[in-house]
């Protein structure tokens, strides 16, 4: 048990009837980092999330909140965490003002300095102009945004995001994006669940993949996308006369299909890193210098990386949301 972790379950499971919504999960967050927990629906994200915020009780397993355990020492727990649900908390008929003054209240701060803490929170939030308005009135960005303010009125050491920005539009996605951003630059510690590729890439530090209940993959954003070996090598060389020579030569080097582009001296390789130890950049290094020692120049050369997409794809064989479908 190391206190430099915000997060550590081991084999935590949640069982409904006969769903094992959570099979066996093994997590290790870094504190003070942004964590992605990233997977289809139903893959146990929110179960998972429950449990470690103490409002479920885990089925099997342990899990542990800076080395607090969730069931033996639950209060300790709930005195460092915070949620904002899927399914938001804050009271529709109050207003933006009125909800935040009451949390405050709630949480045991005088009445001058929940109307401090409420003001200070409505601008950082650019809600001051509709801090007078019913909840209900407030649109899907702006509701997103009081359900934050409300989940970070006392600063907690661990702050569950679960799916922040479902049904936002871009421009209100990335106000969260700097919220958490900043939430995270006081020290706190944020795991982050999302169905969204690019969320997970602009915010996490790390990312558990997870489906079916199960963590399918784990790592950084750069291993995640490694993993999957999937990457391209773009050639443009000197000479068009030598393409056919290239083209043999890359055919050997990286075991793959060379496409000949439109352009009468480009050529594209995917890296597929199957049946070798060699990450996508050394491969292509490799491939490289087999070019020059048969003479071929090489005017130019770039390596793509994968997405986080074709990540995905390839460890659930399901297409993730996009953003697309995201604001519709
Ligand atoms: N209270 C409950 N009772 C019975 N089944 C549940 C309950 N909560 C969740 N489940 C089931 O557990 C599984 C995991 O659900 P969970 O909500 O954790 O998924 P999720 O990853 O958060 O999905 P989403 O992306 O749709 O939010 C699903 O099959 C779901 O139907
Ligand atoms: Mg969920």
């Amino acid at each position: 048990m190391s206190t430099d972790l915000a997060i550590e379950t081991n084999g935590l499971v949640k069982v409904f009837g006969d769903n094992r919504a959570v099979d066996g999960v093994d997590l290790r967050v870094p504190a003070g980092t942004v964590y992605g927990l990233l997977g289809p629906n139903g893959a146990g994200k929110t179960t998972t999330v429950k449990m470690l915020a103490t409002l479920l009780r885990p089925d099997g397993g342990e899990a542990l909140v800076f080395g607090s355990d969730v069931l033996k020492d639950a209060d300790t727990v709930r005195g460092r965490v915070s949620l904002t649900g899927q399914y938001a908390s804050v009271d529709e008929d109050l207003t933006g003002t009125e909800n935040l003054l009451l949390l405050g209240r709630l949480l045991g701060h005088g009445k001058r300095a929940s109307r401090e803490r409420a003001a200070q929170l409505l601008d950082a939030f650019g809600l001051t102009e509709a801090a007078d308005r019913q909840v209900k009135n407030y649109s899907g960005g702006m509701r997103r945004r009081i359900d934050i303010a409300a989940s970070i009125l006392n600063t907690p050491d661990l702050l569950f995001l679960d799916e922040p920005t479902t049904g936002l539009d871009p421009r209100s996605r990335n106000q969260v994006w700097d919220i958490v951003r900043a939430v995270v630059a006081q020290g706190t510690t944020v795991l982050l669940t999302t169905q969204y590729l690019d969320e997970a890439d602009q915010l996490a530090s790390r990312i558990a993949v997870i489906d079916h209940g199960r963590v399918i993959a784990e790592g950084t954003k750069g291993e995640l996308k490694a993993s999957v070996g999937a990457g391209a090598v773009h050639v443009r060389l000197r000479d068009a006369d030598r393409r056919p020579d290239a083209e043999r030569v890359l055919t050997v080097a990286l075991n793959a299909t060379v496409q000949l582009e439109a352009d009468p001296v480009a050529l594209t390789a995917r890296v597929n890193g199957h049946g070798t130890e060699l990450g996508a950049a050394e491969q292509a290094a490799r491939a490289l210098a087999e070019l020059a020692r048969e003479g071929i120049t090489v005017d130019n050369f770039a390596l793509g990386q994968p997405s986080l997409d074709e990540v995905f794809l390839a460890l659930t064989d399901r297409k993730p949301a996009t953003e697309k479908e995201a604001v519709a």
